[in-house]
């Protein structure tokens, strides 16, 4: 368990879900872990549980991610503390569900600053450090809605955010290869998390049955989506770029209705 031992990793919203067990996984496997989030106490809830466990772990918040000044200070102060960093994992994201018409320019605004601007900024500015540090590792996550349509969730702005950070990750992918710097994304279908599990995982939401569409049969962990990440980020991937790591159980490889 030391696939991360020496490395500094910034991961972003690791106040829950995929955010705070990578924050426990990455510690675990020897990582120090530098988080942010909106929900300042669910992030001092996740320092807890790194230290708990024995893992070495800060954290900013309340930190909005759209704020580019803090957004900067953030990554800033945390390369002056321990001396540069080697990841960015950029986890956090919101969304609003809804089909076209009835998608206001607010909605889409919200989606679209919350899934796309967060990453390009905590980005480009961990991008002179990794340089730096004469490389490193930027993992983004987009998401099954950034390469399917989808007739039962109706999601033209998230489809196009998450869309928009596959395509990213391949640019990136291309300015880091001279510097070293590896960028890759992970896709997860459906998780289980609090996001998931207060909108289309629940009880009356017609994306509730998805499980039985999908060929490994069930709703994913997040345990599952960030041990992809660790791979990706580590030196296991040395050879991976611009990679779309998809982890949905199958669910995107396969027609509705086939057998
Ligand atoms: N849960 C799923 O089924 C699923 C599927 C595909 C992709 N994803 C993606 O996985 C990632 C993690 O999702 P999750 O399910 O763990 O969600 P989550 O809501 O449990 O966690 C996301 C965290 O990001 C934080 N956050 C959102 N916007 C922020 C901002 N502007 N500044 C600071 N913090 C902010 C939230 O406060 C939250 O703690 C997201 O990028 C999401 O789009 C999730």
């Amino acid at each position: 368990m030391s696939r991360l031992t020496g490395k500094i990793a910034l991961i972003t919203g690791t106040a829950s879900g995929q955010g705070r067990a990578a924050a426990l996984l990455f510690a675990a496997e020897g990582a120090t872990v530098v988080g942010t989030d909106l929900d300042a106490d669910g992030a001092a809830g996740t320092v807890e549980m790194v230290r708990a466990a024995g893992g070495r772990m800060d954290s900013t918040h309340p930190l909005d991610l759209s704020d580019e000044a803090a957004v900067k200070a953030w990554i800033d102060e945390a390369a002056a503390r321990h001396g540069g960093i080697d990841i960015l994992y950029n986890n956090a994201a919101a969304t609003r569900f809804s089909p076209l018409t009835e998608t206001s320019y607010k909605d889409w605004s919200f989606t679209l600053r919350n899934e796309l601007d967060t990453v390009f900024l905590a980005t480009k500015h961990a991008w002179s450090h990794l340089i730096a540090r004469g490389g490193g590792s930027v993992l983004l996550v987009g998401s099954t809605a950034g390469i399917t349509g989808s007739i039962t969730n109706h999601r033209v702005a998230h489809t196009t955010g998450k869309g928009g950070i596959v395509a990213m990750t391949r640019q990136l992918a291309a300015e880091g290869a001279a510097h070293g710097i590896r960028v890759n994304c992970v896709s997860p279908g459906m998780i289980q998390t609090p996001a998931s599990a207060n909108t289309l995982l629940a009880d009356d939401h017609p994306m509730r049955t998805i499980a039985r569409h999908i060929p490994l049969g069930r709703i994913g962990a997040p345990e599952e989506v960030v041990r992809c990440a660790l791979f990706l980020v580590s030196d296991d991937a040395s050879y991976v770029t611009g990679a779309n790591l998809v982890i949905d159980g199958g669910w995107s490889a396969v027609l509705p209705g086939a057998s």
